[in-house]
């Protein structure tokens, strides 16, 4: 029997993280995250990373105090290809960057009512506009990356910063010489078909 003490300690964290958002979703993917933890499976999906090393290299630059949680779950994550949900993103900026759904619908864990994921960008990669019927939150955990919402100047965020996109509004962000980590969450209208990267 595999040993998930390590993933349960990341949901409990990230649940405290989206409570302490201060938003309707992020009540809502705290719910999602503790059911799954009242309910946690048997097994979990098998570990997958195409990318080895970069979130732990995202994770060592300037971390969220609580960063050793996240590495401690990193060698049980099911990182998945993003083009494969997100096929606008395209296979060269997609293959640049690690994903992975935690909780949701195609999650490691099956919840319908919200997405909780990590998320992991390459040095020098800028991750095109896009938008998305979900409302979204990042929750930086290391390293950093410049962030825009609706045609606004880019802002350097780093770890503990929060960054939250209504519905639909049009992001961007990409990063410099360092790579960043963070957590996300989806809330309301969380379909992939629902995403598009518009460049
Ligand atoms: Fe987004």
């Amino acid at each position: 029997m595999q040993d998930y003490s390590a993933f349960k300690d990341l949901l409990r964290f990230l649940a405290r993280l989206y409570v302490a958002e201060g938003r309707p979703g992020g009540d809502e993917a705290a719910a999602a995250l503790r059911s799954a933890l009242a309910d946690f499976p048997g097994e979990l999906p098998e570990p997958y990373n195409y990318m080895p090393g970069m979130a732990e290299a995202a994770l060592a630059l300037d971390p969220h105090p609580e960063a050793g949680i996240v590495a401690a779950a990193l060698p049980q994550i099911r990182w998945f290809h993003v083009v494969d949900s997100m096929a606008s993103i395209g296979t060269e900026m997609g293959s640049r960057m690690l994903v992975c759904e935690l909780i949701g619908p195609t999650g490691m864990i099956r919840r319908e009512s919200a997405r909780v994921g990590l998320f992991v960008q390459c040095p020098n990669l800028e991750y095109a506009t896009r938008k998305h019927g979900a409302e979204e939150t990042y929750i930086i955990l290391g390293g950093e990356a410049y962030w825009s919402k609706g045609g606004s100047e880019p802002v350097l965020k780093k770890a503990g910063d929060v960054v939250f996109h209504p519905s639909y509004m049009p992001h961007t962000n990409r990063t410099a010489d360092k790579p960043t980590i963070a957590t996300w969450r989806w809330s309301g209208d969380i379909r992939y078909e629902a995403y598009a990267c518009t460049g």
